[in-house]
C-alpha cells in the first residue's frame, strides 16, 4: 500500500474580475508549485450558481478565468486546466459528501453566514451546500495539497474533516475492497481511501486587503472599485488606485510591530512584499522611516510592472477564444479520465450497483 501521491488542486469562481488578492493569494502561487507538483486547476463554474442564479455572461466570465490562468504563466500542458460543470463526477462525489457532512457543519462556514446574511432561510441549498462541492473539488482527484488565501482555510478544515468521516464511516468497507492508504491522521495509523488534504496558506498577501479599509478584505463584491486592483486594469489605473489607496499619516515604521493597529500600511507592505518576492522585513527594511509619498509611488511602479504584462496577455489570449476553448476542453477529458477512476471506487465503497 502506497502513500498518496502529491497532487495540487485548486479552484477559482467565474463571477467577476479577478483582482490582486485572488492573483497574490492564489494564482502565484498556482504558477510556483507546478516545477514541483502535478497540479489541476479549476474554473468552479458550478460554485457561482449558489450565490446567484441567473448570470448574464458566466461563459465569458469562464474563459476569461481561464485566460488569467494561462496569462499568469499556468501551462495547461504538463498540468490540467478546466472548467468544474464538464466534469459532472464533482457533482456526483458532492451528492455522497452532503449525506457525509452535518447540516451543523455547514450553518457553523463563516463564508455561508457572510453570503447568506441575516435572511438565512432564503439562501439557496446549494449556498449551504458549497463546502461539500467544494470538497468533491479536491477529493474526486485525491488531491493532497490546494493553495489558496486565508478565507478558504476554513472550508479546508471542513474538507478534511469530510474526508475523515468517510474514511472512518466506509472503514470496512475499504479495507475488504482492499483499495485504501496507509495514512496517519494526528498520531493515529489509519486506512482511508481520501487524503486529508495540507491547505498551502503562505507568504506575505494570504489576506489582501480593501485598498480602501484594510479591516476588510479585498473583493470582487466591494461596490468601490477603487478598493481593488482587477487583473484587467491598466497602468493608469493601477497607479490611480494606489495613489488613492487610504493610509495613515505616520512615516512607515522601521520595525514590523510598528505596524500593529495600522491595518492599511501593513496591508501595502505586504502587497509590496508578494509582489517583489522578498519578505516584510525586508520591505520596512528598505522604507522604514520613509513617508507614503515616497512609498506609494514605489508600490505602483512596482505593481504595474509585475501586473501589466499579465493584463496584456490575458487581453492576447482572450481574443483567442478558440484556444482557450480547446485548453478546457482538452482539460477536461484528461480531469474526467481521473475523476471517473476514484468514482468508480467510491461507488463500490458507497454500495452503489453498476
Ligand atoms: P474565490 O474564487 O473567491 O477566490 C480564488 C482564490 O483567491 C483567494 N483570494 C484571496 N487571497 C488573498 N487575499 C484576498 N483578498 C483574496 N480573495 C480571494 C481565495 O482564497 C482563493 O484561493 N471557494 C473558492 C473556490 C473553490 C476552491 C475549490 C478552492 C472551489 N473549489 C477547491 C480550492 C479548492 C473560492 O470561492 O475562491
Amino acid at each position: 500500500m502506497t502513500a498518496f501521491k502529491p497532487l495540487v488542486f485548486s479552484g477559482v469562481q467565474p463571477t467577476g474580475n479577478l483582482h490582486l488578492g485572488n492573483y497574490l493569494g492564489a494564482l502565484t502561487k498556482f504558477v510556483a508549485l507546478q516545477d514541483s507538483h502535478d497540479c489541476i486547476y479549476c474554473v468552479v463554474d458550478m460554485h457561482s450558481i449558489t450565490a446567484q442564479l441567473v448570470h448574464a455572461d458566466l461563459i465569458e466570465q469562464t474563459r476569461s478565468i481561464t485566460a488569467a490562468f494561462l496569462a499568469s504563466g499556468i501551462d495547461p500542458k504538463k498540468h490540467i486546466v478546466f472548467n468544474q460543470s464538464r466534469v459532472p463526477q464533482h457533482a456526483e462525489l458532492a451528492w455522497i459528501f452532503n449525506c457525509v457532512a452535518r447540516i451543523g457543519w455547514m450553518n457553523r462556514m463563516t463564508q455561508f453566514k457572510d453570503k447568506a446574511g441575516k435572511d438565512r432561510e432564503n439562501a439557496s441549498l446549494g449556498l449551504l451546500a458549497y463546502p461539500s462541492l467544494m470538497a468533491a473539488d479536491i477529493l474526486v482527484y485525491r488531491a493532497t495539497h490546494v493553495p489558496v488565501g486565508d478565507d478558504q482555510k476554513q472550508h479546508l478544515e471542513l474538507t478534511r474533516d469530510i474526508a475523515t468521516k468517510f474514511n472512518n464511516d466506509f472503514s470496512g468497507r475499504i479495507a475488504d475492497l482492499g483499495i485504501g492508504v496507509d495514512m496517519m491522521n494526528g498520531d493515529e495509523k489509519v486506512n482511508g481511501f481520501f487524503p486529508l488534504t495540507e491547505p498551502l496558506i503562505e507568504g506575505p498577501a494570504t489576506r489582501v486587503m480593501s485598498l480602501r479599509d484594510g479591516t476588510k478584505k479585498m473583493s470582487k463584491s466591494d461596490p468601490s472599485d477603487l478598493s481593488r486592483i482587477n487583473l484587467t486594469d491598466d497602468a493608469d489605473e493601477i497607479s490611480k488606485k494606489i495613489r488613492k489607496a487610504k493610509t495613515d499619516p505616520e512615516a512607515l515604521p522601521s520595525e514590523l510591530d510598528g505596524l500593529k493597529d495600522r491595518p492599511e500600511a501593513e496591508n501595502l507592505v505586504g502587497i509590496f512584499a508578494a509582489l517583489s518576492g522578498v519578505t516584510r522585513e525586508q520591505v520596512i527594511a528598505d522604507f522604514g522611516g520613509q513617508q507614503f509619498s515616497v512609498f506609494k509611488p514605489a508600490l505602483a511602479e512596482l505593481a504595474v510592472e509585475k501586473l501589466a504584462p499579465i493584463s496584456a496577455e490575458m487581453r492576447r489570449i482572450s481574443d483567442d477564444r478558440a484556444y482557450v476553448d480547446a485548453v478546457l476542453r482538452d482539460g477536461g477529458e484528461r480531469a474526467g479520465a481521473l475523476a471517473e477512476a476514484t468514482m468508480k471506487d467510491v461507488r463500490r465503497i458507497v454500495g452503489f450497483l453498476h
